[in-house]
């Protein structure tokens, strides 16, 4: 039976089975190949996604608990989000890998995060390359705050 989901706004119908990993569904099923794949097991967040405004390790969401609702992939921001200008201007992006689950878990956070929040946060979001400060750095400088 197909599931039905709005993703990036847009209406969607799936045929697959219900505990594909949405992660698949979005890459292979809908071409959204900005959502990465890291560890495959919950554990490095580079598969981030919003499910109706929640960030979730979309390696994680069986296709059936993603039925109904409204995903947000990296694809959404269309290259706009002031987040994804502030990651490329302050280095928050290296290698690449983490960055769409990265910001994706940013733009859970709201306009202006605490440092607490940003490192509560992105504490499921590993990143091998930039040590972090340049992230935060990105982040608050989205947001208008002071920076470091
Ligand atoms: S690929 Fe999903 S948490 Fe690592
Ligand atoms: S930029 Fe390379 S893992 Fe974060």
């Amino acid at each position: 039976m197909p599931i039905t989901l709005t993703i990036n706004g847009t209406r969607t119908r799936i045929t697959a089975h219900p505990m594909t990993r949405l992660l698949d569904v979005l890459r292979e099923d809908c071409g959204l190949t900005g959502t990465k794949e890291g560890c495959g097991e919950g554990e490095c967040g580079a598969c981030t996604v919003l499910l109706d405004g929640v960030p979730v390790n979309s390696c994680l969401v069986p296709l059936a608990q993603a039925d109904g609702t409204h995903v947000a992939t990296i694809e959404g921001l269309r290259g706009r989000h002031p987040l994804q200008r502030a990651f490329v201007e302050h280095g928050g992006a290296q290698c690449g890998i983490c960055t769409p689950g990265m910001i994706m878990a940013a733009v859970a956070l709201g306009r202006k995060p605490s440092m607490d929040a940003m490192r509560v946060g992105l504490a499921g979001n590993l990143c091998r390359c930039t040590g972090y400060w340049a992230i935060y750095r990105s982040i608050r400088s989205a947001a208008g705050a002071s920076k470091r």
